[in-house]
This record gives C-alpha cells, sequence and structure tokens, in this order.
C-alpha cells in the first residue's frame, strides 16, 4: 500500500500524528523525543516516522508550507491510513501588539484568504477539535507557558502585497498569521478526524529583536512537548 506522495505500509503510521511544516523537524522530533522511532516515508524529501511517547503510539511528518502543501498530506492520512488526531505544530507571526515572541497561541479557529474555501456557498468557519483544544490548554498553562487561544489567519502568501482591508484581521483580534491551519481543520472536518494547530510565535512586527537560536530551541523543545502530552491522551 502506497498513496501518490506517501510511501508507508498499512499500519505503519499511528492513529495519533504531529504535523511541523519542516519534514527536518519531523526527523528532529522523532530522532530526540521519541522511542524507537522509525522512518515510514520519505517521499519528496517529506519525511514521516513512527514510534512512541510516553508508552503510546505516536507518528509525526512533515507537511511542506502552504495550504497547498499540507492539502496533499491530510487527507491521504486521514483516509488511507486511518489517522484520527492531527496536531500542527507551526511557528507564527503575531497579530498583536500584546503578543510576544515564544508565546504559545493554540489556534481555536482560521481564518482564511485562500480560495480553498471557495467551494462553499457561505462562508465556512474552520474550527479546532474543542476536547484537544481544552487539553492542550490546560498543559500548556501547567506548563507556565504565556498561553492565547483564539483566531489565526492562515495566508496564501508569505511576501503579499498591501491589500486594503488588512487592518481589518488584527482589529477583529486574530491573533496570528501563518500558512496551514484553516486546511488542516477544513479537511479534518470533511473527514471526520481531529485536529488542533499550536503554534510559537517566531517573529512580530511589533517587536524589534529576534529570537536567539537557544531561545528558538527552548520555545520548539516546549511546543513539541506539549503537543505530545497532549496528542497521547487521544
Ligand atoms: N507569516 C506567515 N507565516 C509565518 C509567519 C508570518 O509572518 N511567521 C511564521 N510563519
Amino acid at each position: 500500500m502506497s498513496t501518490p506522495h506517501i510511501r508507508a505500509k498499512e499500519g505503519e503510521f499511528a492513529e495519533s500524528i504531529l504535523l511541523p511544516g519542516d519534514p527536518l523537524r519531523a526527523k528532529y522530533i522523532a530522532e530526540n523525543f521519541l522511542e524507537g522511532a522509525e522512518l515510514v516515508t520519505d517521499v519528496r524529501g517529506i519525511l514521516g516516522y513512527t514510534g512512541s511517547w510516553k508508552g503510546k503510539r505516536v507518528s509525526v511528518m512533515g507537511t511542506g508550507m502552504g495550504i497547498p502543501s499540507i492539502s496533499i498530506y491530510v487527507p491521504e492520512l486521514i483516509k488511507e491510513y486511518g489517522v484520527k488526531n492531527l496536531m500542527r505544530i507551526g511557528t507564527c507571526g503575531a497579530g498583536q501588539d500584546y503578543i510576544k515572541l515564544e508565546d504559545v497561541i493554540l489556534a481555536e479557529g482560521c481564518c482564511t484568504d485562500s480560495g480553498m474555501l471557495d467551494i462553499f456557498p457561505g462562508d465556512f468557519a474552520p474550527i479546532a477539535n474543542f476536547e484537544m483544544l481544552n487539553t492542550a490548554y490546560e498543559k500548556s498553562l501547567q506548563r507556565g507557558n504565556r498561553t492565547f487561544v483564539g483566531l489565526m489567519k492562515s495566508s496564501d502568501l508569505f511576501y503579499g502585497e498591501p491589500v486594503p482591508g488588512d487592518d481589518l484581521w488584527a482589529r477583529y483580534g486574530v491573533l496570528g498569521v501563518e500558512m496551514e491551519g484553516a486546511a488542516l481543520y477544513t479537511i479534518a472536518a470533511r473527514y471526520g478526524a481531529r485536529a488542533l494547530m499550536l503554534c510559537t510565535v517566531s517573529d512580530s512586527p511589533f517587536e524589534d529583536r529576534e529570537l536567539t537560536s537557544a531561545q528558538r530551541e527552548t520555545s520548539l523543545n516546549n511546543m513539541i512537548e506539549l503537543a505530545l502530552d497532549t496528542i497521547i491522551e487521544f
């Protein structure tokens, strides 16, 4: 068994999967966090592994960047491999001045400028699975993270042009900007899977500093542990 984009055999993915954008981040998680991790797919360099965390079977796979890329992998994982619980872990830009670098954002829902939602005769609102969101929120607070829950914007363009109305997202409380969440939530809704997106803030137009590589590593590791501890509850 394989799909056009995943070469894993039947049963090689766990029911629960973490989905970083970067395939090398999937490798990092497999090598540094999972026990007994084995590579199950590497088509087009999109690395996927299955191992275990605290005795529970978990997979991790890259999605690539942007809605078209994640929209290839998520349906195949759910429909062909029976994956039921999907958690995207990624970075985002701050959408509000009170959101600081390294803060954790749990995406309650995602707005988007992508055309993928144009299939609806009205406006579909892609939302997180509530139980996953609630579990991640409690665990994030227990870890002492500055944690925000609310809307994200999933953009199609990283290098966009200024367009009229750009300021409305912030005015209506959107917490941050990334590029995949709306697709994950929409596809999970379509095929009846649980999904959550957890982001750490990696850049901000409101702050005049950049994260050091040590800070990046700490916030990444913190997010990975939070995601793994959350997903094994499902
Ligand atoms: N825009 C889109 N995606 C991102 C950003 C951003 O500013 N930062 C991290 N991922």
